[in-house]
C-alpha cells in the first residue's frame, strides 16, 4: 500500500508541544469528540501550499531588507455569522485601498496579508466573565465557543475545529478569486472606493490619487505598453495570517511539503505567537520552531532584550531572512522607552527580522461607561513613532499591522470624520477589540504613507 500523507505519523514538530507547559490551553470537555475533529481535519486538504508560504517568505525576506512595506489587516475576531461575500469583498477592498496610499506614498511594494480566513481564536486575559447571569466562562472565538452569554454557548465545542476550516476555506476560495480574477486589476482602482468611506475626507482624497493612478496608466498605455499582459497589474498577490493559539488545530493542519520536505503549517500562511503565549519553553513557541512557515511574534513593552534575543535564537536559529516578523505593541506612552533597546538586541544579535507595528492592543482603554475603544491620535502617535524609532535605530521599518473592517463602525474614536466616545454605541459591532473603520483606516494610510516619505523610506 502507498504511503498518504495522512498515513505517515507526526512529525516530533508537529506534536512535541504537546509536552510543554501552555497557556490559553483549551479543555475540550469531551476529549473523545475533540480527538475525532483532529483526526477529520488531519485527513483534509491543506487551506494554503507550502508554494505560497514560500513566496510569502520571499516577500518578508525583502521587507527585512527594506525592499518591501508590510500591512496585515483584519477583523479582531472574524466570525462564522458574518462570511458574505460583499463583506469579505469590502475588507478586501479597503486593504487594496491602503496598500495603493502606502506604495504611492513610499515608493515600496506593499506585502498585503489578510487577518483573514482563520482569525476565528481569541487569547483573553481572563478564563470567566462576569455577566448578568452570574460568571461564565470567556468568549474566546469562533474556533472555541460562542460569544453569547449563556453556559451552553460558552462551553467550549471542538465541532467548531472543524467548521473552522470549512469556514476558513470558503472565503479563501472568494478571496482567491476576488485577487486574481479581475477585482484586483489595477483599472479597478475606483471601484475599491465604497459607500460612505467613497464620502468621507479620506474617501475623498483616495478618489484623487485614484485619478493620479488612471492618468499613469493611460500615458504607459498610449506610450504602447500592452498592460493586459502584465500580471503585476491584473492581479495581486494576497496572503492570509492568523494567530496560532489553537495548538490542536494548527498541529492537526501541518503537512509536509512533498518539494523540500519540510514541516508547514497549512492552515495560513503567516502564523503569529501572541502576547500571551511566547514563553521560550512554552508550547507555542515550540510549534512554531517545528513549522516552515514565517512566524510573527508579539512583543510588548514587557519583553526585556535578553528575552528577546533568546526568542529569535530558538525561532530563527539560523538567521532567515523573512522568518521572523517582530510585532511591536507597546503602547504609545511605552514605545519610545521600550523599543529602541529591543531592536538595537535583535539587530546586534544579527536576526534579519522584520520590525512591525501593531499600534492598537498596547493603547486599549475603557470609557467611563465600560466601552472598550481606541483613540486613533494615540494609534497614529504609536505607529510614527515606531517608524522613527526603527528607522533611527538603522532598521527597516517593515509594516503595520492592524484591527480594521470597512463598515462604517464606530469602535475606535477620533480620525477625521471625529468619531466622540458618546458616539461609540451608535454601531459597535465587534466580537472583541474595536476596530478602525473605513475611513479611520484609509486616515491611517495616508499619514503612515506621508511619514515613510518624509523618513526618505523606499526601496
Ligand atoms: C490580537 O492581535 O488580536 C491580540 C490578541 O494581540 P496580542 O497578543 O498582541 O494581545
Ligand atoms: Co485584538
Amino acid at each position: 500500500m502507498t504511503e498518504t500523507l495522512t498515513d505517515r505519523p507526526l512529525p516530533d514538530a508537529a506534536e512535541a508541544w504537546r509536552s510543554r507547559p501552555i497557556e490559553q490551553a483549551v479543555a475540550w470537555p469531551d476529549a473523545g469528540l475533540a480527538r475525532q475533529q483532529m483526526e477529520v481535519l488531519r485527513g483534509l486538504p491543506p487551506l494554503v501550499f507550502a508554494g505560497e508560504t514560500r513566496n510569502l517568505h520571499d516577500r518578508l525576506a525583502q521587507a527585512a531588507a527594506g525592499e518591501a512595506f508590510v500591512l496585515i489587516a483584519g477583523d479582531c475576531a472574524e466570525s462564522f455569522d458574518v462570511l458574505r461575500a460583499d463583506r469579505i469583498r469590502d475588507q478586501l477592498a479597503i486593504i487594496l485601498q491602503m496598500s495603493l496610499i502606502l506604495t504611492h506614498g513610499s515608493g515600496m511594494p506593499v506585502v498585503k496579508i489578510g487577518r483573514m480566513a482563520g482569525q476565528f481564536a481569541k487569547p483573553r486575559s481572563s478564563m470567566v466573565e462576569e455577566t448578568p447571569d452570574g460568571v461564565l466562562p470567556s468568549f474566546r472565538g469562533h474556533l472555541i465557543n460562542s460569544e453569547f452569554a449563556d453556559s451552553v454557548s460558552r462551553t467550549p465545542d471542538p465541532r467548531r475545529l472543524v467548521q473552522g476550516y470549512n469556514y476558513s476555506a470558503s472565503m479563501l476560495n472568494l478571496v482567491r478569486a476576488f485577487t486574481t480574477g479581475g477585482f484586483a486589476s489595477l483599472s479597478r482602482v475606483h471601484a475599491w472606493n465604497q459607500d460612505f468611506v467613497a464620502h468621507s475626507p479620506a474617501g475623498h482624497r483616495y478618489e484623487l490619487l485614484a485619478q493620479d493612478i488612471d492618468r499613469a496608466v493611460r500615458f504607459m498605455r498610449a506610450c504602447g505598453l500592452e498592460l493586459e499582459h502584465e500580471r503585476a497589474l491584473q492581479q495581486t498577490e494576497f496572503f492570509t495570517a492568523h494567530e496560532a493559539l489553537v495548538l490542536d488545530y494548527e498541529s492537526a493542519l501541518t503537512r509536509m511539503d512533498s518539494i523540500t520536505s519540510r514541516w508547514y503549517g497549512c492552515s495560513a500562511h503567516l502564523l503569529w505567537i501572541g502576547e500571551r503565549t511566547r514563553q521560550v519553553d512554552g508550547a507555542h513557541v515550540e510549534f512554531a520552531r517545528g513549522i516552515s512557515n514565517p512566524i510573527g511574534v508579539k512583543v510588548s513593552a514587557s519583553c526585556t532584550p535578553e528575552e528577546l534575543v533568546e526568542l529569535c535564537g530558538r525561532l530563527d536559529p539560523q538567521r532567515t531572512p523573512g522568518r521572523l516578523v517582530l510585532m511591536a505593541r507597546m503602547g504609545a506612552e511605552r514605545v519610545e522607552d521600550a523599543l529602541p533597546g529591543l531592536v538595537a538586541a535583535v539587530r546586534r544579535e544579527g536576526h534579519p527580522v522584520v520590525w512591525m507595528s501593531d499600534p492598537m492592543h498596547g493603547n486599549t482603554r475603557t470609557t467611563d461607561s465600560g466601552i472598550k475603544t481606541r483613540d486613533f491620535d494615540t494609534v497614529i502617535t504609536e505607529l510614527l513613532s515606531f517608524l522613527t524609532i526603527t528607522h533611527a535605530e538603522g532598521v527597516p521599518p517593515g509594516g503595520v499591522h492592524l484591527e480594521l473592517t470597512p463598515e462604517d463602525v464606530t469602535e475606535c474614536t477620533g480620525g477625521s470624520w471625529a468619531t466622540s466616545e458618546d458616539a461609540l454605541t451608535r454601531d459597535y459591532r465587534s466580537l472583541c477589540d474595536p476596530r478602525l473603520n473605513g475611513t479611520q483606516a484609509l486616515d491611517l494610510a495616508f499619514i503612515a504613507a506621508e511619514h515613510l516619505r518624509s523618513l526618505g523610506v523606499s526601496s
